[in-house]
């Protein structure tokens, strides 16, 4: 699987199989987190086998995680600059290698228990959000999106090629409650993505530029 086929086969999956990660994969999955952290300056940490940390009421209630027990926690210092931007970006270049590696995984920043998690957290840290991983029940299935002439103010007959690829895996991009807050442009010869503000844009933001980067091959502004 290359890197355009996990993002149009990613998708949000919250129900898991009963099983251990195998420890080859664990332990693709730990080089692969301390290349981000070496790169990014973040702290993030592979927590396996701690099902309390999605063991949180309104979980139950609405979310339906089952057997999520293992996730990666998006930690980094509270000063960092453009800490959430990063977390994102980086973040879903996990997701989308994870996915490859044949497993499923979820964003969650709301549904867990910060509290219960076994998360090592610094005091001049921050734990942004976590991402479930696991082998799933399910492969998830495609969101909804909102139409491309919302999300993009560019018209796509004119544009180049790898700029229209870009965009239509910005388009299948996991967002918080699937808000796509986002609007993508043309600079020159640069793709722009801008964010429209709100809960957790921030972290949508990056989620979105990488997916743009990773599709169409160009950086993102
Ligand atoms: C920053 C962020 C936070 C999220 N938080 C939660 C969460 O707390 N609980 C949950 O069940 N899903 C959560 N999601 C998953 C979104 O609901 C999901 O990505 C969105 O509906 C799009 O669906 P897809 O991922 O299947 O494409 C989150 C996603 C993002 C990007």
């Amino acid at each position: 699987m290359d890197i355009k086929e996990a993002i149009n086969e990613r998708h949000s999956v919250r129900q898991y199989k009963d099983i251990p990660i195998d420890p080859e994969t664990v332990a693709k999955l730990r080089a692969l987190i301390t290349e981000c952290n070496e790169e990014s300056g973040l702290k993030f940490q592979l927590i396996t086998n701690d099902p309390d940390c999605f063991n949180v009421f309104f979980a139950h209630y609405g979310m339906n995680f089952r057997n999520a027990v293992n996730y990666v926690a998006l930690v980094g210092k509270k000063d960092k600059p453009d800490l959430e931007e990063k977390c994102g970006f980086f973040g879903e270049k996990i997701v989308l290698e994870t996915q490859m590696m044949g497993l499923n995984t979820c964003w969650v920043a709301g549904t867990y228990s910060k509290k219960k998690s076994k998360v090592n957290i610094q005091d001049d840290e921050k734990l942004v959000c976590i991402i479930a991983i696991g082998y799933g029940e399910n492969q998830g299935r495609a969101h909804k999106s909102k139409p491309v002439e919302k999300l993009c103010k560019v018209d796509l007959n004119t544009a180049p090629d790898w700029f229209k690829e870009g965009v239509d895996a910005a388009l299948k991009a996991p967002t918080a409650i699937n808000q796509q807050k986002f609007v993508i442009t043309l600079e020159g010869a640069e793709a722009k993505i801008i964010s429209k503000g709100g809960a957790m844009t921030k972290i949508d933001l990056g989620i979105v530029k990488y997916n743009f980067a990773a599709a169409s091959g160009h950086e993102v502004k």
